[in-house]
């Protein structure tokens, strides 16, 4: 939905941001500023700042800051539409409603219609596991300790067992075949006409999306039989790579993290035990979107994994993916061949909250890792151990990280933190080579472990720049005098990410036209909500604890990185040898921009 941006501006101008902020946070004026405690962080002395001149609030502590779009979609967890509309209906404004094309129309009403449908189900579900139908399945969730309190928050039920129960009821309930088929819960009859259930005999979990709206279900056999689990298919309510169970009530949870899990059941209980904060992908591996999802929400995630070898897989996997988004991430191991489950169960909630304080950072979970294969009392072995791990280490950027690792590490295995450095600078050079040697021609005959290396250096690579892209937009659109150098050395197409492009675009004009930018007016032109919410980053202020932050370096860093990237991407879709050229010497010239920021 794409607002006029007067009524963005009409919205702005009636809702201020001193009596919004007041709802939320106790003001007391201070000179021409009124402070309080930050809403986005714990603190006892204010530091939150709101000023009625500007529409603007920042935090001295935490570094959180923005207007009153950014103040509700972060206090509140809302996108920017929902923000707008909150906002909207706040001051009394209406909304223009939009012109939908007819076909537009018609997906909106079947999603109506399989929302209700979803809805009715899981209502149905819930009173079968009460009633004498229901009675095993109700044993079952006894037997595995699961609270009535618990079963109605997360709304279990059953699906009986005959063959079209949920279809005759659905049915008598006005419901077309037709869109009982679109909802998935209902299918065709393998043979000969009629439907049939999806889901029969099963313990039904409804999955919810962030807001309370049921779109799926996950369904559980009453014993050892297989399939263990069903789920309900792609529909268009469902993407089971966009949602993660359990978000709806983690993403209030207030807590400093957000733990993964794996399965219904972990969620169910970890919540039980007091651990609202706590999601479970559904049924597929861990992808991007969930990072991005995620990312709404928290800046830590808690990789949750049965410690066996399957367990320490999908973790290292997910990793990557996770930082991508710049999640920082910890990876807590069960002790035992348990799942959280069992493990609560046998030891309580305090063992489990135990765990979590002890999770080890991502670097210092794969360091330890790498010491099991290792003998370190060996010299040889040694050696060995310290190049992998300064593999490791090479990827950071973060000279702090760095030190506290290296410390870390060199107090536990009593190799000096100069060995390991010089270590990790040749795993930099390395690194270099491989990625240099690639980007212009790919030789098949790469050892296996330079390919490995590469591929986590690309991993790397693009999460950096994912950062870069972010923070210059982040400078430009927070200080036009920057913006106007800057501008003079990079294009706003240049930016690569499609999203950051279009939104470098806006800021572009804006500054052109307007002399000024609006986060609102910019983020008002996507449509999604994870574009909204991507675009939004680059308004919402970040902590930055590296107090020794060379700012000036950093955006030159980040701007060649950028330049860099583009020239890669032209070289791979290019076999001309002259332009392969030209984009190697391109590729020279840029090692010597240096673009003078602070000094103008
Ligand atoms: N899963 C699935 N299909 C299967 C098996 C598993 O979709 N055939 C998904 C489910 O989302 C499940 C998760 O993988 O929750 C983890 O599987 P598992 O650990 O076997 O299930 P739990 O949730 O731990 O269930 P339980 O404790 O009842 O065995
Ligand atoms: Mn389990």
């Amino acid at each position: 939905m794409y607002y006029p941006e007067e009524i963005i501006e009409e919205i702005l101008s009636r809702n201020d941001l001193v009596d919004v902020v007041s709802e939320y946070v106790r003001l007391k004026k201070q000179g021409s500023s009124h402070f309080g405690l930050c809403p986005f962080h714990n603190e006892d002395t204010p530091s939150f700042s709101v000023s009625p001149d500007k529409q603007m609030y920042y935090c001295f502590g935490c570094q959180s800051g923005g207007n009153v779009f950014t103040f509700i979609m972060q206090m509140e967890n809302y996108s920017f539409v929902d923000a707008v509309k909150y906002l909207a209906a706040r001051a009394n404004i209406d909304l223009p409603q939009a012109e939908y094309s007819e076909e537009v129309k018609k997906e909106l009403k079947e999603r109506e219609i399989v929302l209700n449908i979803h809805k009715e189900t899981a209502k149905y579900f819930y009173s079968n596991l009460q009633s004498q139908r229901g009675k095993l399945a109700d044993e079952y969730l006894r037997s595995r300790k699961v609270k009535d309190k618990i079963r109605k928050l997360f709304g279990i039920g059953y699906a009986n067992a005959d063959y079209a129960d949920l279809y005759k009821y659905l049915l008598y309930k006005g419901y077309s075949e037709e869109m009982m088929l679109i909802s998935g819960l209902i299918i065709p009859r393998k043979k000969g006409k009629g439907y049939i259930d999806r889901f029969r005999d099963r313990i039904m979990f409804p999955i919810f999306d962030v807001h309370n709206n049921i779109i799926g279900f996950g369904g559980r056999v009453l014993d050892d039989s297989l399939p263990k689990y069903m789920n309900s298919p792609e529909t268009i309510l469902f993407d089971k790579s966009k949602n993660l169970y359990g978000l709806n009530y983690a993403r209030t949870a207030k807590e400093e993290n957000i733990l993964i899990v794996e399965g219904y059941m972990d969620v169910i209980s970890l919540y039980q035990a007091g651990f609202k904060n706590v999601v479970a992908s559904l049924g597929t591996a861990f992808n991007y979107q969930h990072a991005a999802l995620l990312k709404r929400y928290t800046n830590e995630v808690v990789l949750v994994y049965d410690s066996d070898a399957a367990g320490i897989k999908a973790a290292l996997r997910a990793m990557p993916i996770l930082s991508s988004v710049g999640l920082k991430i910890r990876v807590l191991q069960i002790p035992g061949e348990k799942d959280p489950d069992d493990f609560i169960k046998e030891k309580g909630a305090e063992a489990f909250r135990d765990l979590i304080m002890k999770a080890l950072s991502s670097v210092m979970f794969q360091v330890n890792l790498i010491k099991k294969k290792y003998d370190i009392e060996d010299v040889e072995q040694k050696i060995q151990f310290t190049m992998e791990v300064a593999n490791i280490l090479s990827k950071l950027n973060n000279s702090i990280e760095m030190e506290v690792y290296l410390t870390q590490i060199a107090e536990e295995t009593g190799i000096s933190k100069e060995s390991i450095f010089e270590e990790i600078k040749k795993a930099r050079e390395r690194n270099k080579r491989i990625n240099r040697h690639n980007k212009f021609s790919s030789l098949p005959n790469e050892s296996k472990e330079e390919q490995k290396s590469s591929i986590s250096n690309r991993i790397d690579e693009k999460d950096g720049l994912y950062k870069a892209q972010l923070n210059i937009l982040r400078v430009i659109s927070k200080n036009e005098s920057i913006f106007q150098i800057i501008k003079e050395h990079l294009s706003f197409s240049e930016f690569i990410d499609p999203t950051f492009s279009k939104a470098a675009m806006l800021i572009y004009q804006a500054y052109d036209k307007d002399n000024s930018i609006e986060a609102a007016k910019i983020i008002n032109h996507f449509e999604s909500v994870e574009e909204q919410n991507q675009v939004s980053f680059i308004f919402n202020e970040e902590k930055n604890d590296d107090k020794e932050y060379d700012v000036e370096k950093a955006i030159n860093d980040q701007i060649k990185l950028i330049k860099k990237a583009n020239i890669d991407l032209k070289s791979r879709t290019t076999t001309d040898i002259y332009e392969i050229q030209a984009l190697i010497e391109q590729k020279k010239q840029l090692e010597k921009l240096y673009i003078n920021i602070i000094s103008g």
